[in-house]
């Protein structure tokens, strides 16, 4: 078998893990989705999923990865067919942990791009006269090739940045485990947490800006989050946000951690380092993502504005109100660079963990070198970016995000749940997960993770496909203009899935061979 890279410290892996979990996700879908469902009412389903889902899928995925990696295997292809040797088509079910990340990457890397311009347009006062919501969102709108106006007649410089962003992967991959992804994360994830405590601190200190309206400050920005509403328990639609919110926070659920942990050697611990990871990303998302956007845009906006900017666009949260903020402080160019170095640094710890699983996959099934894996996956990924960027106007950006940052990462975390504790087995499951851990999981965790994860995902599953899936498969509420480009969309998901599974068969085909 051939050496596979490792980790330089424990450290290092928690960095990493964390980095790949704490993203734009934190300080920019969290936000928004704690907005559009009201506020309190999204977070006690939000903690009861962290408990129940979010938390023993880490553990899952680190431990199911780790075990993986000990026969050779970096991806969920390799890992399934390791814990269920039996069965021929699992491998097959593996598929989506390559297919979900990569989908998830050709968006999420041009959108981290947005921000490292946004960090350069903040320091070169690009946006310093803008005064009002509807100019700051034809600013992003120009960037983004959606209209032509006064700020931008083309998308050259949105291009110059996605460019500059996708390089920096591409060099960080093919550093590598310990050289590139360990090394950067030990440094920017550090650096991304001091940069939020700092603009928390700015946001949690603001006086109310208006004296008319005193009721517009801190403390009800807090409680418009905090303050907890019941009567959103009974709504299907806030728990499928808040699930969908957990998987996608913590990264869990799509094959990346798994992917991460199979660098792991078979001594060290799961336990209480996938804990503290999911700790730190918590730590970012409750206590630094839920200061920043949400209270500072009640104190400027007021409550049902904070609803209607939300609901308006994904992103203009983060890029248009709160530039404008911003502008309303002291200090404001120093201000809008943390907040964008902050979403820079956040944005491409992620990514790089998300173009891992392509890169494993190729170094581990195919047994070619890393330089020629970056090179395949640099191509490819290269071109499967391009629809993101010139179709961004026609929903193509939500179409990936459904398929890869929604429906994959609950179809392939339940795959995983019942693979673990009943094809696996609990008891087993329960020894490996312990297995050089530095701390106990409390008992109650073999029973959610045998029973209570799996029937929370199968009614999630339920739920959603009633609810949003058939709809959504149907293209219900997309413009007759916009089914061209978003059916175009499908097929090549369709096409990358294919592809993907015939490779699996390559490659297992040339591994018995090899055996005889
Ligand atoms: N967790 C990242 C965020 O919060 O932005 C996004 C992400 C990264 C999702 C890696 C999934 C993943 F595999």
């Amino acid at each position: 078998m051939k050496k596979r890279e490792s980790w330089k410290s424990k450290f290092g892996i928690i960095m990493a893990v964390a980095g790949s979990a704490v993203g734009l996700g934190n300080f920019l879908r969290f936000p928004v989705q704690a907005a559009q469902n009201g506020g309190g009412a999204f977070m006690i389903p939000y903690f009861i999923s962290l408990l129940l889902l979010g938390i023993p899928l880490m553990w899952i995925e680190w431990t199911v990865g780790r075990f993986g990696g000990g026969f050779g295997h970096g991806t969920a292809p390799g890992v399934f067919h390791s814990m269920w040797q039996k069965n021929r088509f699992i491998k097959y079910f593996g598929v989506i942990g390559i297919f979900g990340p990569l989908v998830i990457f050709i968006y999420y890397n041009y959108i981290a791009s947005w921000t490292l311009a946004y960090a350069v347009f903040s320091a070169v006062g690009k946006y310093g006269q803008v005064a009002d919501q509807n100019t700051m969102l034809s600013l992003l709108r120009g960037f983004q090739g959606i209209e032509k106006n006064q700020f931008f007649s083309s998308m050259q410089s949105a291009y110059i940045f996605f460019l500059i962003t996708f390089a920096i992967n591409i060099v960080i991959i093919y550093k590598g485990i310990s050289g590139g992804i360990e090394k950067l994360c030990k440094l920017a994830l550090p650096t991304l947490l001091i940069f939020g405590g700092i603009i928390a601190i700015r946001v949690l200190t603001l006086g109310a800006p208006d004296p008319s309206r005193p009721a517009w400050n801190i403390l009800n920005g807090l409680g418009f989050l905090w303050n907890p509403d019941f009567s959103a328990l009974k709504s299907a639609k806030v728990w499928l946000a808040a699930a969908g919110q957990i998987f996608f926070t913590l990264s869990v659920g799509i094959g990346v951690i798994l992917t991460y942990a199979s660098y792991l050697k078979k001594t060290d611990d799961v336990a209480l380092s996938g804990l503290t990871a999911a700790s730190t990303n918590e730590f970012a998302e409750i206590i630094l993502g839920s200061s920043i956007v949400i209270p500072a845009a009640y104190v400027f906006f007021g409550p049902n504005q904070i609803q209607n900017i939300a609901s308006s666009g994904a992103f203009n949260l983060g890029f248009v109100t709160m530039p404008l903020i911003f502008q309303k402080i002291a200090l404001s160019a120093f201000f809008g660079c943390l907040w964008f170095g902050l979403l820079f640094l956040a944005g491409i710890t992620s990514s790089v963990s998300l173009a891992q699983p392509s890169i494993a996959f190729l170094e581990d099934e195919f047994n070619i070198s890393k330089k020629k894996a970056v090179i395949v996956f640099g191509i490819v990924s290269f071109i499967l970016c391009q629809p993101a960027i010139f179709f961004l106007k026609h929903g193509v950006v939500n179409e990936l995000d459904f398929w890869g940052g929604t429906f994959c990462l609950v179809l392939f975390a339940t795959v995983e749940t019942v693979l673990f504790g009943w094809i696996f087995g609990i008891e087993k499951a329960w020894e490996e997960m312990h297995h050089g851990a530095e701390m106990k999981i409390p008992g109650i965790y073999k029973f959610i993770i045998k029973y209570i994860t799996p029937l929370f995902l199968f009614c999630i599953l339920g739920f959603w496909f009633y609810q949003e899936g058939i709809p959504i498969i149907m293209m219900e509420g997309i413009s007759p203009a916009d089914k061209p480009y978003v059916l175009g969309i499908r097929l090549m998901l369709l096409a990358m899935i294919l592809i993907l599974a015939i490779m699996v068969r390559i490659a297992w085909r040339k591994r018995s061979r090899n055996k005889k």
